[in-house]
């Protein structure tokens, strides 16, 4: 099954192409995150201008050389994001399920960066295993999910606060760092660590790592970050700031680790997923692959150009979720959840 797959949701366009919701024809990503560097954070209304002026020219690109009979549907992120950046690409999609009379897909967009870990792996034996714990770790959301199979899924948990992507941006503006923030948290913090012969730990809090529940805090660790600067005068000079990078980083990883670990072993998962833009950091992942081969569980997290929002993981969650929706009915969800 072909399925053109449609992403929109905030500062990323993405279109691709991909084949049985495995492999990745053509996966085309335009980002208007350059224009925020100067704002450290995502204006709405740039985001929504420079959806509308990329989608049909990049849409163009991806399909220039495709009979248009062999696709089969049309999928798009409905929710949640951006109302403004949504509706480019709703809209687009119902026209064009209309226009080519294909069938409809509405794809949540956090489901989909799940399923960025079934793209291009070489043979079924990689594939993730049921039951499946999700984590979701972007720049709006921080969630945890259990997965009985495609079709059937659980929420169990989310933050109460300010999402882990969000943590990592605010504390990177805090201490003068561009935006997005984790990329460039991830980049001091490890060569602070490549150059610090002794580790001396600042101690942030790990909010919440020992609550029952599978629900996450990071607005608390935020404010510790703010106070110890504050409090003990630190200047925020380049050995201080990756100083304080490292150790919010620490913070931030263990408590996903440990809640995400928690989660795997409370419900018997085979395999535990990771998706959305913190997936590309190094630390989680290698905590992560670390904590779960001594639990004997798999662990997948996608490649750096799959962590971002991508119309290929669309494409992949319509396929193994085939939701259908009437062109005429469906309509952008900004407060989607699950
Ligand atoms: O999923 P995404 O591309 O967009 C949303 O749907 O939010 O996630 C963007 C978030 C930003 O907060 C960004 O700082 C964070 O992902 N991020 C990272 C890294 N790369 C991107 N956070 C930590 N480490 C990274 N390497
Ligand atoms: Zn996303």
């Amino acid at each position: 099954m072909l399925i053109l797959g449609i992403e929109s949701t905030c500062d990323e366009t993405g279109i691709a192409l991909v084949r049985d919701g495995r492999i990745i024809l053509r996966n085309e990503i335009s980002s208007s995150v350059p224009f925020y560097k100067k704002y450290g954070g995502v204006i709405p209304e740039i985001a929504a201008r420079e959806q509308v002026k990329i989608i049909i020219p990049l849409l163009e690109e991806v399909v220039s050389k495709v009979d248009i009979a062999k696709i089969d549907a049309i999928a798009v992120s409905y929710g949640p994001g951006l109302i403004g950046s949504l509706l480019v690409g709703v809209e687009t999609a119902k026209v064009l399920a209309l226009a080519w009379d294909k069938k409809l897909i509405a794809v949540n967009h956090l489901i989909g960066h799940f399923y960025s870990n079934w793209l291009q792996l070489e043979s079924n034996s990689k594939l993730p295993k049921f039951p499946c714990i999700g984590l979701i770790v972007s720049g709006g959301h921080t969630d945890l999910l259990l997965f009985e199979s495609h079709k059937k899924y659980k929420h169990l948990g989310g933050t109460n606060d300010d999402a882990a992507g969000e943590a990592f941006d605010k504390i990177a503006r805090f201490l003068g760092l561009a935006y997005p923030g984790g990329p460039e948290i991830e980049k001091i913090a490890n060569e602070f660590e490549i150059r610090s012969t002794k580790l001396e730990n600042i101690m942030f809090p790990r909010p919440m790592i020992y609550s029952s529940d599978f629900d996450f805090s990071f607005s608390g660790l935020k404010t510790s970050v703010v106070n110890y600067v504050v409090k003990n005068n630190v200047k925020l000079e380049p050995n201080n700031v990756s100083r304080i990078a490292y150790y919010f980083q620490e913070a931030a990883v263990d408590v996903l680790v440990s809640k995400t670990i928690k989660a795997a072993k409370r419900h018997g998962a085979k395999s535990i997923v990771v998706g959305g833009g913190v997936a590309a950091n190094k630390r989680l992942r290698s905590r992560l692959s670390y904590q779960c081969s001594l639990s004997g569980i798999a662990t997948f997290s996608p490649k750096k150009n799959l962590s971002v929002d991508n119309g290929a993981m669309i494409a992949a969650a319509a396929f193994f979720n085939q939701n259908f929706v009437d062109p005429l009915v469906l309509s952008a969800d900004s407060s989607l959840y699950f």
